[in-house]
């Protein structure tokens, strides 16, 4: 592992450091998973279910190119989404943390917006 990369998470302004070489998902787990007794993360991590899906804004990561087509499409990558487990971070980076739904729901990742209630900003509350 190498120097340290801040992961910048818009749009509620959070950082984690995370080091050269590891995973996105990685820094981002060590940072929230179980924070306040609950569960912040769960999904293959092995690029199969999409459940950490995120789109980089900048910086670099080394996507690892072998994950499911169907969990994140070629056109999506296009478009700045990685999988955040399948991702080993190069530079600082800016990602925006997609909100799940429907039957991905089991898959929530970080509760961001439970540590950021009071700030509402720009996003879709349905309840
Ligand atoms: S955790 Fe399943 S694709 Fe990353």
């Amino acid at each position: 592992m190498g120097t340290d990369c801040v992961i910048r998470i818009e749009p509620q302004e959070k950082e984690v450091t995370g080091k050269e070489g590891e995973t996105v998902l990685e820094a981002l787990m060590r940072e929230f998973y179980g924070r306040e007794g609950r569960t912040g993360f769960y999904g293959c991590r092995r690029g199969g279910c999409g459940a950490c899906k995120m789109q980089v804004v900048s910086g670099e990561v080394n996507h690892d190119s072998t994950y499911s087509r169907a969990a994140l499409t070629d056109e999506e990558r296009t478009r700045g989404y990685i999988l955040a487990c399948r991702s080993r971070l190069q530079t600082n980076i800016v990602i925006r943390i997609p909100k799940r739904k429907s039957r991905l729901g089991r898959y929530r990742i970080f509760d961001l917006d439970q540590h950021e209630s009071h700030q509402s900003v720009g996003g879709v509350d349905n309840g």
